[in-house]
């Protein structure tokens, strides 16, 4: 294994270069189709849809706790998964589940998960929409080799040509076999994610399934009479591919580089829909409220979701909250659009429907077997239901666009040269394209050649405009990603809170992510 190939570094140019001559398809047919990515068939016979029962992703208990903090291991390990019923899938895995465990979290109180690397590849953990300080943030080079990796590993891993000025910019730097992250907690009650972020090489990590929810609870979110316990359901909505073995398929560009073959450049769609790891599956529900907690963690793939059949009087998914925890007050809607990395927080009330109806979960933007996600089934028995969605549900802070200090804009598109960029630049670690001073409030405007959801890591964000019109229905409260639409432009309020160092700012396609459209950012 070559360096540069071990890091990834590099790769995105190499790859790049190709670009010109494999036919790709054409800036104007995915603007027509509004869609970025390219399916990947399996190559056996799908499972029928509605056949496995929902699983829930356990939750993971800590194995000691002080005044202060709760302590959690896992194990980054091989696992062989039935995931489509009589195959074996070899997953890379946090704890042997896909999805992970579930770490959940009280405002206030810090967290520290311990990671030990067994996997056979370098790792890196980020905790995504965490408030985080920037040595447990999940630099995408600072790595986690796999246990027992030798000094030659970790001299290639730190003594890479240009590294030198790096290491200032790399807040963790490179270990070998375990590393404690430290997240405060400081941070209001939102459902999060902890996923891999190895520079070049997220893609094919969260694919084959190095993904997991973090839900932080608060004091105000306890007091509302909301769905709780067994009403109050995490959703990771991910499309996979399988090879005629049951394996995960994924177009890497060769065998152990970074990045994918050109033709899958836009991004990987699979054809099997995957929620909490399970292709397609039912759950019985009480006809009572739900809280259903979206989050897109495919690679590429945007959901329009819609309940099939819709119940009379429309709105059927009412959020309450987004990527950053509750919002003011809750919005109907009667579909949900949701880019990678989003989430959603709804509430469905299934007593709208009649006992025993089958209530599908569509997915609008889908053909063929991606148009179906899953299956609820109303029960027949009658049961109690106190919770409520109050019209108020919390207080936000209206960011002032008047107190921005400044405006600066970003350009995602992709270059002829250089894959996908971000200013033209293709992500270099330790070249900050931004350096914002600590407590100060920015206008930041990204603008698009093609679709992109755009991630910010640190700080939530407020989205002020699109388009230079008001926001969009599904841009509302605290945002860490924002998903833009071929040839827009977005405004976004950020305020940078707490923690100086490097950050960063990028694509949440992760085909982008991997092949370039990232960049770093220093909080001064
Ligand atoms: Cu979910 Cu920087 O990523
Ligand atoms: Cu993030
Ligand atoms: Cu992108």
């Amino acid at each position: 294994m070559n360096r540069r190939r071990f890091l990834g570094i590099g790769a995105a140019v190499v790859g790049a270069g190709a670009v010109g001559a494999v036919a790709v398809p054409s800036a104007a047919r995915l603007l027509a189709e509004g869609r970025p990515g390219r399916l990947l068939p399996s190559q056996l016979d799908l499972p029928a849809p509605f056949q496995v029962d929902l699983p829930v992703p356990a939750v993971l208990k800590p194995v000691r706790t002080d005044a202060t903090t709760d302590y959690y291991e896992i194990t980054q390990q091989l696992a062989r998964l039935e995931i489509l019923p009589g195959l074996r899938t070899e997953a890379w895995t946090y704890g042997g589940t896909f999805p992970g465990p579930t770490v959940v979290a009280r405002s206030g109180r810090q967290v520290a998960v311990h990671h030990r690397n067994e996997l056979p590849v370098p790792s890196v953990v980020h905790l995504h929409g965490g408030h985080t300080p920037a040595a447990s943030d999940g630099y995408p080079i600072d790595l986690v080799l796999p246990v027992g990796s030798n000094a030659s590993a970790m001299a290639e891993a730190g003594g890479m040509p240009g590294m030198e000025h790096h290491a200032e910019a790399s807040p963790g730097s490179t270990v070998v076999g375990d590393r404690t992250y430290t997240y405060p907690g400081t941070q209001r009650a939102a459902t999060l994610w902890y996923h891999d972020h190895r520079m070049g090489y997220t893609g094919p990590g969260v694919w084959r399934g190095l993904a997991g929810f973090h839900l932080l609870h608060d004091d105000e979110e306890a007091a509302l009479p909301l769905p709780r316990g067994e009403r109050d359901i995490p959703l990771m909505l991910a499309d996979r591919s399988f090879a005629e073995d049951g394996s995960f398929r994924y177009p890497a560009a060769d065998a152990d580089g970074p990045g994918v073959t050109t033709d899958y450049m836009n991004g990987v769609l699979g054809d099997v829909i995957l929620v909490n790891g399970a292709p397609w599956p039912r759950l019985t529900v009480d006809r009572a409220r739900y809280r259903l907690r979206f989050l897109n963690a495919s690679n590429a793939r945007l959901y329009r979701l819609e309940l099939d059949p819709q119940p009379s009087g429309g709105d059927a998914l009412v959020q309450i909250g987004g990527d950053g925890g509750l919002l003011e007050s809750p919005i109907g809607h009667d579909a949900l659009e949701v880019a990678p990395a989003e989430r959603f927080d709804v509430v469905v009330d299934f007593a709208r429907y009649e006992p025993g109806t089958s209530v599908r979960l569509v997915n609008r933007f889908g053909s063929d077997r991606a148009a179906e996600v899953m299956r609820f089934d109303v029960s027949t028995r009658t049961v109690s239901d106190d919770s409520a969605v109050p019209d108020r549900l919390s207080t936000i802070e209206r960011l002032d666009p008047g107190a921005a200090v400044t405006t600066r804009t970003f350009s995602f598109k992709r270059s002829r040269s250089d894959g996908w960029t971000i200013n033209n630049q293709p992500y270099q670690p330790g070249r900050a394209l931004a350096r914002p001073a600590l407590g100060t409030t920015e206008i930041w405007r990204f603008f698009t050649d093609l679709h992109h959801p755009v991630h910010l890591h640190l700080d939530h964000f407020q989205v002020l405009s699109r388009n230079g019109k008001d926001p969009g229905p599904y841009d509302a409260g605290w945002k860490d990603t924002v998903d833009l639409r071929p040839a827009e432009a977005v405004e976004v309020l950020v305020r940078f809170t707490d923690y100086r160092g490097t950050y960063m700012l990028h694509c949440h396609n992760l085909e982008h992510e991997d092949m370039a459209m990232m960049a770093d950012f220093v909080v001064e």
